[in-house]
């Protein structure tokens, strides 16, 4: 080669685009390498962690036979501790546990007295659960917007309050907190009880409170897919005893057990049997049967001496990943209401059109790190069939036959706020197994297509 082919060949190769920032690598979803071999999957969250620990309490229970909470061949204590434990957790003076998060729910609108020519204002993004109980009271479901933190927009609440609003449903969603404050300041200026659906961030703090604790009554769901599980079970927490009384009856025929007279201090009553355990006494009022069952109690026992471990773990890795992707442009993470006090389950991007929302999901998948389109576990309710038709349980129910009732349409018009952020976010559930090397393949996949797709 000559002096001058080789300065040339020198200069070409110093001009030539080298691989990184001019040009990035090429993403798989175009025939590139992808940044895993295997999809990351995604896992249930309290369910990674059932073992020994909750076999020898279902063991423990199993051998008393005496899996009904009130009374058997030995007394029952399963339900009754994880009650006492779960309190303490949640440092609120009263837990009930129940059958599932919508039976929660179920009880914890009826302990607040709601019924027909009420109004009830939930935000358009949560779970079902929360608008149906509100129909099966025959009160008014009135949605609110979300934010950009996907939890209720307190500007929104205040615009929605009517002279017939008598409760509010804030949900934290998928781990993160509601602007509490904010909507607690809404709800006492207009005399509104507040009850939190915390069914997905059990665990999470707000300023120094665990989510639930915060408003006048709050509820959990214990189902497979959530921080703590027992498969099937829910909670409802209160400090107000007469919200407890009456959840306690709701949930139980309408009778307040011993059990139950004792925690409360309640010495005299009218009407009831024999006075023990199996007598549920006082039985003055209607309820249906949502009780919690040994089995159950059980599980959730050792479920929730876990959850600390599981809560940090959850919020390291939320943090290792959120640290090393926030200063990229062309996306922002979720704002949160208090950082530190959410779990981290997920990781979600607002990134700026739906369009390139669904093109970054899809670069991802092909990376091997398949995200989904919103935030998991949410629906838009306002958009469901059933909801948008205003179906109810009988031609004569009351939820939609008041003027008000009547004149109430769902659909996409009611919340295009709602319906806009959704479009727009991409999440990824973090699995609480993944090790370090499964995190840095987030990172690496995130980086790869945001510098493809967003620069
Ligand atoms: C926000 C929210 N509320 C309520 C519920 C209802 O809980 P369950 O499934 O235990 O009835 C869920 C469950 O997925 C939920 O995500």
């Amino acid at each position: 080669m000559s002096r001058r082919t080789f300065l040339a060949a020198v200069s070409a190769a110093a001009s030539a685009p080298t691989l990184g920032a001019a040009h990035p690598p090429v993403l798989a979803v175009d025939g590139g390498k992808p940044v895993r071999s295997t999809p990351l999957t995604t896992n249930y969250e309290g369910a990674n962690f059932i073992g020994i620990e909750e076999k020898k309490e279902l063991d423990e229970a199993v051998a008393t036979r005496s899996l009904f909470r009130f009374y058997g061949f030995v007394p029952p204590k399963k339900a009754r501790t994880f009650e006492e434990e779960f309190q303490q957790f949640m440092d609120v003076k009263y837990a009930l546990g129940v059958t599932s998060g919508t039976s929660a729910l179920h009880v914890a609108v009826n302990a607040l007295g709601v019924g027909p020519g009420d109004e009830v204002i939930l935000p358009a993004e949560t779970w079902h659960s929360d608008y149906n109980v509100i129909i099966m009271t025959g009160a008014l479901p009135v949605f609110c917007e979300i934010d950009e933190s996907f939890a209720l927009d307190p500007d929104d609440l205040a615009r929605k309050i009517t002279s017939h609003t008598k409760v509010v449903i804030p949900s934290h969603l998928s781990g993160t907190v509601a602007d509490m404050n904010r909507i607690m300041a809404v709800a006492r200026e207009h005399n509104l009880k507040v009850l939190e659906d915390s069914a997905e961030a059990i665990g999470a703090i707000y300023k120094g409170r665990r989510t639930g604790s915060i408003g006048d009554i709050g509820i959990y769901s214990f189902q497979t897919a959530k921080m703590m599980t027992s498969g099937e079970g829910g909670c409802v927490i209160t400090n107000d005893p007469a919200l407890y009384e009456r959840a306690i009856r709701f949930h139980d025929l309408g009778g307040v057990r011993p059990i139950f007279r004792t925690v409360l201090g309640i010495t005299d009553y009218p009407r009831g049997g024999s006075g023990t355990e199996g007598d549920r006494g006082g039985e003055t009022t209607l309820g249906l049967n949502y009780r919690m069952n040994e089995e159950t109690g059980a599980v959730l026992c050792a479920q929730v001496r876990k959850m600390e471990t599981a809560l940090a773990n959850h919020r390291r890795m939320h943090r290792y990943v959120t640290e090393k992707i926030e200063h990229l442009p062309g996306f922002h993470l979720r704002p949160s209401n208090d950082a530190e006090g959410d779990i981290g389950l997920s990781l979600n991007l607002l990134l700026p059109t739906r369009e390139l929302r669904d093109r970054f999901i899809k670069a991802m998948t092909a990376e091997n790190v398949p995200m989904d389109v919103g935030i998991l576990g949410t629906r838009n309710l306002p958009t469901m069939g059933y909801i948008e038709d205003k179906v109810v349980p009988h031609p004569n129910w009351p939820s939609f036959n008041s003027p008000r009732g009547k004149a109430m349409q769902y659909g996409a018009a009611c919340c295009p706020r709602s319906i806009d952020l959704k479009n727009r976010y991409a999440s990824l559930y973090l699995g609480p197994k993944w090790t370090n090397a499964d995190l840095d393949d987030v990172v690496a996949a995130v980086t790869k297509v945001h510098d493809a797709l967003l620069t």
